[in-house]
């Protein structure tokens, strides 16, 4: 019988690490998750996900609630199993939101990637195993204030416009000492704006689901003046389980569609879809918000072997159908 191979996802329970779980087991491989069920969003929701994530893959999976900074609790997962690569999803997420709360996300996102790098460390030193490989989530918020578009890697992204950009920045210098020093293999993969099933709830798409079923007042930022490149959840999923064939030392790779989309244009498609109007309330964006998000993704498409395949009207037709069938059906 063939051995099973290992992969540890932190943030297991959330919105892309339950897609990145289902596809790492459909490759075959057994998946220990982290997640502390924080309440950042309904810790029911990420329940819920984990459901999801069971009622297909039960055997497949394990998951042990529990939070990345808890030293002890990494040393015990780590020395579980003998890990090919660990997928660090687990993070405070929303820029606006860490404006307000500076320190937790730092505490989480930066000092929590440390502990599990170190520890990462010390067991590699102490039981001379194959080093597992470290997929880490960055963002395309990290390009910040940027006059190269489309985003390029190698920017210096030394202008992040909130404390949630600056964390995932220096998570990734970090990476760079614990690839050095420690030769671990560091993969940082900046994600650009991902939609689909399981949204996470603080996010537009969802929210102009609350709006559009729900009657719910939102915010258009600028009148809907501002581009992001919108990107499927699944080719996410598929973009990040790629590490796992790729061969790197310490990489930086762009994952997004290289298609930016005018915000009115998403909200607009989205009507047409549902055939509803979104309740829309015309405010000025705050600083943190960039004017555009761009993905130069030749990178990705040559390191990762990345192939965007959702079109924008097919990836929102999947979420209004996810949003009617598991959140309006239940309400
Ligand atoms: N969704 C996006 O568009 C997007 C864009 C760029 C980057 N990212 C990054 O991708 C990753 C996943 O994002 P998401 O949208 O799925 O967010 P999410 O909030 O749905 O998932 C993150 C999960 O991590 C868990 N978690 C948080 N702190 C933890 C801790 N201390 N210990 C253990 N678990 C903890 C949360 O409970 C949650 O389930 C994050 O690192 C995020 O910063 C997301």
């Amino acid at each position: 019988m063939a051995h099973k191979r290992f992969a540890l996802v932190t943030g297991i329970a959330g919105f892309i690490g339950s897609h990145v779980t289902e596809y790492l087991c459909e490759r075959g491989y057994f998946v220990v998750g982290i997640d502390n069920f924080n309440n950042y969003y309904s810790p029911l929701i990420k329940k819920r996900n984990a459901q999801e994530i069971f009622s297909s893959y039960g055997s497949d999976v394990k998951i042990y609630e529990g939070d990345i900074r808890d030293r002890m609790f990494i040393r015990e997962i780590l020395s579980s199993h003998d890990f090919d690569a660990i997928f660090h999803l687990a993070a405070m997420p929303g820029v606006r939101a860490s404006i307000e709360e500076p320190e937790l996300y730092y505490d989480i996102n930066l000092r929590g990637t440390l502990i599990l790098l170190d520890e990462i460390a010390r067991f590699n030193s102490n039981f001379k195993r194959k080093c597992p490989k470290f997929i880490f989530a960055s963002t395309s918020s990290v390009y910040g204030k940027t006059t190269i578009i489309p985003f390029r890697e190698d920017d210096t992204c030394s202008t992040p416009l909130a404390p949630y950009p600056a964390t995932k920045r220096s998570a990734e210098l970090l990476g760079y000492t614990y690839s050095y020093i420690h030769r671990i293999p560091f993969l940082a993969i900046r994600f650009f704006t991902v939609y689909g099933p399981r949204n996470r709830p603080d996010m537009m798409a969802y929210k102009l689901m609350e709006s559009i079923y729900h009657g719910k007042e939102i915010p258009l930022y600028n009148g809907g003046a501002m581009y992001r490149d919108w990107t499927y959840v699944e080719d996410i999923a598929l973009g990040v389980v790629a590490a796992l064939d790729a061969t790197f030392e310490y990489e930086i790779v762009n994952l997004g569609r290289g298609e930016p989309i005018l915000l009115l244009d998403f909200v607009q498609t989205v009507e047409s879809l549902t055939g509803k109007k979104a309740y829309l309330k015309h405010t000025e964006a705050p600083p943190s918000d960039m004017v555009r998000t761009f993905a130069d993704t030749r990178k990705a498409s040559k390191l990762l072997n990345y192939r965007p395949k959702t079109p924008l009207k097919e990836g929102i037709e999947a979420l209004v159908r996810w949003y009617e069938n598991s959140l309006l059906a239940n309400s």
